[in-house]
């Protein structure tokens, strides 16, 4: 579902160029559930930002469900981040004085779902996270584990096939954290592909493929316990 292709990202010239990625090669498969981690300027959010569609290579290619991304203009890949894709970050990125319903619905806006259609898939999406009591709370009134679950149930409002998520858990003392990855447990369970970027090790245990990174490279790739049609030991599976 995902392949790139000895994908390089420079950044800068000269004296100044930072190889980001370096030749990175690496497939997941649907209904996966990965976790990269590597030190801090390793390469991991430059290449979910690839994966993400959010920036494209210098070199080497990027393959989303089969398509060439680097054939595809800006519209068409906006329409691959909207509909296929849910982003989850570290610091929520929720829209402040909004209530959590109608950031949950925000996704579907820019498809042009119909508002009374809309506001009810955001009802459905906050109730599959636990958070139905606060859909009229603004992203202020809420805790953090809160309104990370609020990101997530607006990164799934639109079915996505593919979860990202950079540090989902970064900025939560360790029960929120709890409920995120139970979160992630659930959906992976129940089929979507999940790629999470995180520091702790306890959290990457989590996830049933480790890919570890290291100066822009991928250093090593490892299933922590196989699961049927899912990971495979030494990587590259599809
Ligand atoms: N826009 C940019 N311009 C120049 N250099 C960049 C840019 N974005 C990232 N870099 C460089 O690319 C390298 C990889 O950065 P990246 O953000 O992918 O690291 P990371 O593994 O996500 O680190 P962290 O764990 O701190 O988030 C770093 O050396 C960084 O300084
Ligand atoms: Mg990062």
């Amino acid at each position: 579902m995902i392949a790139l292709e000895d994908v390089r990202k420079v950044y800068g010239q000269g004296e100044a160029e930072v190889r980001a990625l370096d030749g990175v090669s690496l497939t997941i498969g649907r209904g996966e559930f990965v976790a990269i981690v590597g030190a801090s300027g390793s390469g991991k959010s430059t290449m979910m930002n690839i994966i993400g569609c959010l920036d494209a290579p210098t070199h080497g290619r990027y393959l989303m469900d089969g398509i060439t991304t680097g054939d595809l203009g800006e519209y068409q890949l906006a329409q691959i981040r909207n509909r296929k894709i849910g982003f989850v970050f570290q610091s929520f990125n929720l829209i402040a004085r909004t209530r959590a319903v109608d950031n949950v619905a925000m996704p579907l806006a820019y498809r042009k779902v119909p508002r009374r259609e809309r506001h009810a898939l955001a009802l459905e999406a906050l109730d599959a996270v636990g958070l139905s009591s606060r859909a009229g709370h603004l992203p202020s009134q809420l805790s953090g584990g809160q309104q990370q679950r609020v990101a997530i149930a607006r990164a799934l409002v639109g079915e996505p096939v593919l979860l990202l998520a950079d540090e989902p858990t970064g900025a939560l003392d360790t029960r929120s954290s709890h409920e995120i990855l139970d979160l992630f447990d659930a959906l992976h369970a129940r089929g979507r592909t999940i790629v999470m970027i995180t520091h702790e090790p306890e959290v990457a245990a989590r996830a049933e493929r480790v890919v570890r990174m290291q100066d822009g490279r991928i250093i090593d790739d490892s299933a922590l316990r196989s699961v049927a049609g899912g990971a495979r030991i030494g990587g590259g599976a599809a």
